[in-house]
């Protein structure tokens, strides 16, 4: 069963994924990884040179290349849940969890990382604001829990997705 960790730029989809994969000796998945491994460039020079539509047509397929039958842990990128049939589909490998942070915390960690994504530069604070905001009920709606990734904490978060898998997984019959 798959674990997707789905959430706004910033709210540490990769270091929990990895961490989270790490503790179960499971594999993570990091789709921005992946997308830049595959195409030999930087995501930022996939936006610059393709276009985000091009992007987005890479994030799906990754998604989409998913064995269903597999096991660990999915950290997506931010705008996956744009797509409905992401949305849907990311539902159906297992288990999502959103992690939630407030836009403060968001904003201070991307300003703080001085990351190239392509977004912060393209929109502007007030723009990735506004995006933050219509994106919120897309996560609600594509995740099964929800969780505060406000704490600068990874191994705790990694610790509390950990628990939200072990919730969903069907439990095993008692023996007689
Ligand atoms: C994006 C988020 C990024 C990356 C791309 C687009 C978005 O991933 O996929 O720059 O649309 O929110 P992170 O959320 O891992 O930064």
């Amino acid at each position: 069963m798959w674990i997707s960790l789905i959430g706004f730029m910033g709210s540490g989809k990769s270091t929990v994924g990895r961490r989270t994969a790490e503790r179960a000796f499971a594999s993570c998945i990091d789709f921005d990884a992946e997308i830049a491994a595959e195409a030999g460039r930087s995501i930022a020079e996939i936006f610059a040179r393709d276009g985000e539509a091009e992007f987005r047509a890479l994030e799906r397929r990754a998604l989409e290349a998913v064995d269903r039958d597999g096991d660990g842990v999915l950290a997506c990128g931010g705008g996956i849940v744009e797509a409905w049939s992401n949305r849907e589909l990311l539902r159906s490998l297992g288990v999502v969890v959103w992690l939630d942070a407030s836009w403060e915390t968001l904003r201070a960690r991307l300003e703080s990382d001085g990351g190239e994504r392509p977004l912060v530069g393209d929109l502007g604070w007030d723009g990735l604001e506004e995006l933050y905001l219509r994106r919120r009920p897309l996560y609600a709606a594509t995740a099964h829990f929800r969780l505060r990734a406000d704490l600068d904490d990874v191994e705790e978060t990694a610790r509390r997705v950990a628990a939200c898998r072990s919730a969903a997984r069907p439990r095993k019959e008692a023996s007689p």
